[in-house]
């Protein structure tokens, strides 16, 4: 039952992440589940591969395995442990091999089930949540929250993106302001706009008040 493995699959990523405090906790994988099965309604995608893909998503991501490949390793196991087909498998491991951005070094999904977890994952990032677990991963990190005298970094390694020094302000102009524009669904441009915008008005009146201005 489709259900079923669902169910399996929040229980067994709630045990990884239950106490998560970069920014990726359990609330962050719900929240992306609940955006790609939006998504797809809208956009006409397989909506349990979408809602099982980004339950599963960050499981695999490297940041939090030896490497990519252990990740997705991790993954296929425990798939194989749900009464899936093994066309369902490969097709979720696909989904979730293209979603991370990796500072832009990832490859693009082809699949439609591809663009929507990845735009669902990518709204996360944006808006007054987005801002929040910036801030939260630059503090896991021991990341400074702004220098002002340090420029954003332009053209990054996957290597230079995951281990490089950046700060919380910089990610902004790093990763989550190009977002808006790489949204591969035409809901997630949509549902993107005003998320976008309130990034941009955040670092206005953070700067008018690192400035004095205010
Ligand atoms: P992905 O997992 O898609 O490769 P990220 O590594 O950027 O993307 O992780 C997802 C979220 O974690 C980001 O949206 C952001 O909130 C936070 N994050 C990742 N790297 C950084 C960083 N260097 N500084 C601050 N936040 C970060
Ligand atoms: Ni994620």
């Amino acid at each position: 039952m489709k259900q079923t493995v669902i169910r399996n699959g929040e229980n067994w990523v709630k045990t990884i992440f239950a106490e998560d405090s970069t920014g990726h906790d359990w609330y962050h994988t719900d929240r992306v589940r609940k955006n790609a099965v939006h998504i797809a309604q809208k956009e006409g995608g397989d909506i349990f591969i979408c809602e099982l893909a980004a339950l599963l998503h960050d499981a695999a991501d490297d940041k939090f395995n030896e490497s990519e490949a252990a990740g997705i390793e991790k993954v296929s196991s425990w798939l194989d442990s749900q009464e899936i087909t093994s066309e369902e498998k490969e097709t979720v491991l696909e989904v979730i091999r293209t979603v991370s951005f990796k500072g832009g070094n990832n490859e693009d999904p082809v699949s439609t089930e591809g663009k929507i977890v990845q735009d669902a994952d990518r709204l996360d990032a944006l808006g007054a949540v987005g801002i929040a677990r910036t801030f939260m991963y630059a503090g896991a990190k021991g990341d400074p929250m702004h220098l002002p005298e340090e420029r954003p970094r332009e053209q990054m390694t996957k290597e230079e993106y995951r281990q490089g020094r950046s700060t919380a302000v910089n990610h902004f102009y790093e990763k989550l302001l190009k977002l808006r524009d790489l949204m591969k669904t035409k809901t997630g441009r949509e549902l993107a706009e005003e998320r976008h915008e309130y990034l941009e008005a955040f670092l206005h009146q953070f700067k008018e008040e690192w400035a004095g201005n205010r």
